[in-house]
């Protein structure tokens, strides 16, 4: 029987220089910090010896436009390759030095897309849509140099209302864990982004956190308490900027009742940082 072998959730604009032109030395100090985690997080997840890495993120309008907006979508295909753009924002130059093509563990895709939409999920599909720094930057910070099992990305439209809700997220995350559990897989699971921070498109709250919301969300995580998780509306995500908390909300529902424990936890002025692993039983 399959198992969900390795639960992660991290930030994903993970670049030291990024943070010291946009933070200071204090930036790239705690950026370090939370790589590290990361980092060692990574060694435990290959530990595991996994099958296929389940990789849930965000689109920031570049995978897509607003020609189409998925609020749940699947590539399939055999591989994916390294998101390139002629104008990219700061935190995606540092994809340059990354892999250009990764494996995607086609079966495991094909299955979450089909059973899901057997299910009621109505999920969109993709055969070539790139993937950004969202994916490779907590995906290569994990690996380092060691091989990176095949990937199953998963896009959540967290930035365009109306978004998918935190509720509907969790229930998406109980159907990829029944599918994982009905096929012979070790699979890992990582959730990317935030927590509480103000992205360029809210261009007037840049620089703002919440980090008493982050408190909320982290004691919840921490005791397994996700049913006051299942009530977070869309209204207050987007007032704390806690709007990629909705990736984290589908690895929620795949765990679920697992506790976690934090890696690491950094407010800065731009963004709180952090490294999240669930005890998986
Ligand atoms: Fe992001």
């Amino acid at each position: 029987m399959g198992q969900i072998v390795f639960a992660g959730a991290m930030s994903h604009v993970l670049d030291p220089e990024y943070y010291e032109r946009a933070c200071g030395a204090a930036g790239r100090r705690a950026v370090e910090q939370c790589m590290a985690a990361v980092a060692r997080m990574g060694g435990r997840f290959s530990a595991s010896q996994p099958d296929a890495l389940i990789v849930v993120a965000d689109d920031h309008l570049n995978a897509f436009s607003f020609n189409a907006v998925p609020a749940l979508c699947v590539r399939i295909g055999r591989e994916v390759q390294r998101m390139t753009q002629d104008h990219a924002e700061a935190f995606d130059r540092v994809l340059d030095h990354m892999p250009p093509r990764y494996a995607l563990h086609e079966e495991l895709a094909n299955q979450i897309l089909e059973q899901g939409l057997a299910a009621g999920f109505d999920l969109a599909l993709s055969w070539e849509a790139p993937v950004d720094h969202a994916f490779l930057s907590p995906v290569n910070t994990m690996h380092g140099t060691r091989a990176i099992p095949p990937l199953v990305p998963i896009w959540v439209n967290c930035f365009v209302a109306p978004q998918p809700t935190a509720r509907r997220c969790f229930a998406f995350g109980r159907h990829i864990a029944r599918v994982v559990s009905a096929n012979p897989w070790r699979v890992g699971i990582i959730a990317t982004g935030g927590l509480s921070h103000f992205p360029e498109l809210s261009l007037p709250r840049v620089g703002e956190t919440d980090s008493a919301f982050d408190r909320k969300l982290i004691h919840c995580m921490e005791r397994g308490e996700h049913d006051a998780l299942l009530e977070l509306t869309g209204d207050e995500l987007h007032k704390a900027g806690e709007h990629e908390f909705l990736n984290w909300m589908v690895l929620i529902g795949a765990v679920t009742p697992a506790p976690a424990d934090v890696r690491y936890f950094g407010e800065l002025p731009r963004i709180n940082l952090a490294a999240v692993e669930w005890r998986l039983g």
